[in-house]
């Protein structure tokens, strides 16, 4: 079961030939892939050799195989993790019961809406960030990128393989209708808000890896959970490779932090001027991305209050992050759990049902795996003896869903007017002219061994590889 045919037309784990049909449809939705990839996928890189790993067993001891391939020759493929005997359904209203290898009808509707909204965001990150190759500090890190992207390309195939085998023909309505959503475009934007921001330069793409690649591993993982065992099995996969992406971003911006620190304590000097005329990003304007990044991410765990997601977690669909080393009774009737409001001015906290404010849960579980590494981030300051610190902002600053859209807040967890926020912005969320700046400093460096002048190198190479090997051939 764990072997993948890469023979077949496509690659896979999961016994494609033995449905004819199924195989069928797959094999005629690929050149609509493919032809979203050439429309959508990193920009003018078709002939480049890159060094990419690609799975060849789902086996964590061995899956992966780096060598140098064309992305558009990437063998995109349908990877399940291997079944578990006798799984059973381990929270909600169905707790013990056998988990199921097909959809019960009454869960279609609620099912086929988590596969797609998943699926939307995998090709939405390839289009956000199509145009970075152009701008490349190193070959490293484009090459970095270009993994990254091959392997969103991927999981969209893992939630279009679920479409197509257990939705039949709407299943593959939806197949199409996630290549012809764009990232941003006013008609037919992805389903996601984060997911139609742009990503203008790298240091927005550091910040997305680190934390909206990160709402990605708790959706997956929450997924992972699910009754319905094809889809726990599948997401089980896309996690392995969800961990490369959050490694991305949060050493990207270590080193971004390091390089700036190398400078501040070679000119003696803290000041953002000087600093900038010295060609690195100030420390005040890595906390403002942060603060965007963040504050963008945190919304897409839905409102603090939903019955959907009660819904979802009763009938067995989706659990909680880690469900399975929980020790209470895994169904949360007559629980609570706090969620933040507005009273008389002031942020307070309130209890509701939990099953209704799993979001919340969710989002909290997020936050606290969000800090830990800003607080690696941290220690690179401290070793270079600068007092500085970075924050993540309060969970209601800079919210646009839920019960904090409407209100006001500083990062530090204020409630403030309109006129004091509009005064304050540009210090706290990226202004045009943080960006301007940022856009100045992305030159396209792409000799072996060579870095921009704004990020330090590695502490090692892909795969053992020296930071210099050549990631890349441009033909
Ligand atoms: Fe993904
Ligand atoms: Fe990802």
């Amino acid at each position: 079961m764990t072997a993948i045919n890469y023979s077949d037309k496509i690659p896979n784990n999961v016994n494609l030939a033995e449905d004819r049909t199924l195989q069928r449809a797959l094999e005629h939705w690929q050149p609509s892939f493919l032809s979203w990839w050439d429309d959508m996928g990193p920009e003018g890189s078709q002939d480049f050799d890159v060094y990419l790993r690609t799975a060849v067993s789902v086996d964590p001891a061995g899956w992966a195989q780096f060598g140098h391939v064309k992305m558009p020759d990437y063998r995109w493929g349908i990877f399940l993790n291997p079944g578990v005997a006798d799984r059973k359904i381990h929270f909600g209203d169905h707790l013990g019961e056998k988990v199921w290898q097909d959809i019960p009808g009454e869960h279609r509707a609620n099912l086929r809406r988590i596969i797609v909204t998943q699926g939307d965001t995998e090709p939405a990150s390839v289009e956000q960030q199509r145009h970075l190759g152009l701008t490349a500090p190193s070959q490293y890190d484009l090459r970095n990128l270009f993994q990254i992207n091959v392997e969103e390309g991927r999981h969209l195939w893992a939630m279009v393989y679920l479409l197509h085998k257990y939705f039949g023909r709407d299943g593959r309505e939806e197949g199409e209708a996630l290549l012809q959503r764009r990232s941003g475009q006013e008609d037919n934007p992805r389903i996601l808000q984060a997911f139609n921001e742009a990503t203008p330069d790298w240091l927005s793409f550091f910040m997305f890896t680190y934390f909206t690649d990160r709402d990605g591993k708790f959706q997956l993982c929450a997924l992972a959970e699910s009754s319905f065992d094809p889809l726990a099995r599948t997401t089980k996969f896309m996690l392995t490779e969800e961990a490369h992406h959050m490694f991305v971003g949060e050493s990207g911006i270590s080193r971004v932090i390091q390089r700036t620190c190398a400078a501040m304590n070679s000119l003696k000097t803290d000041d953002p001027k000087t600093l900038r005329e010295s060609g690195v990003i100030d420390l005040p304007t890595i906390q403002r991305y942060l603060n965007f990044h963040f504050s963008v991410t945190i919304d897409l765990f839905g409102s603090d209050e939903s019955s959907n997601a009660a819904t979802f977690y009763s009938t067995g669909l989706k659990g909680r992050y880690e469900e399975g080393k929980r020790t209470d009774d895994h169904q949360l009737r007559g629980q609570t759990y706090p969620v933040l409001q507005v009273q008389n001015g002031q942020l307070g906290e309130k209890e509701v049902p939990m099953l209704n404010a799993l979001n919340e849960v969710l989002r909290d579980d997020y936050i606290k795996d969000s800090v830990a590494g800003v607080g690696r981030w941290n220690k690179v300051i401290e070793k270079a003896g600068i007092p500085f610190r970075l924050t993540t902002p309060h969970k209601a600053f800079h919210r646009q869903i839920g019960a904090l859209a409407g209100v006001k807040v500083s990062p530090d967890g204020r409630v403030i007017s309109e006129s004091e926020w509009k005064t304050m912005a540009d210090q706290w969320l990226p202004s045009e002219s943080d960006r301007a700046y940022v856009a100045i400093l992305m030159g396209r460096v792409v000799e072996p061994g060579k870095f921009a002048n704004w990020i330090a190198p590695p502490a090692m190479g892909v795969n053992r590889q020296s930071a210099d090997f050549e990631y890349i051939r441009f033909n």
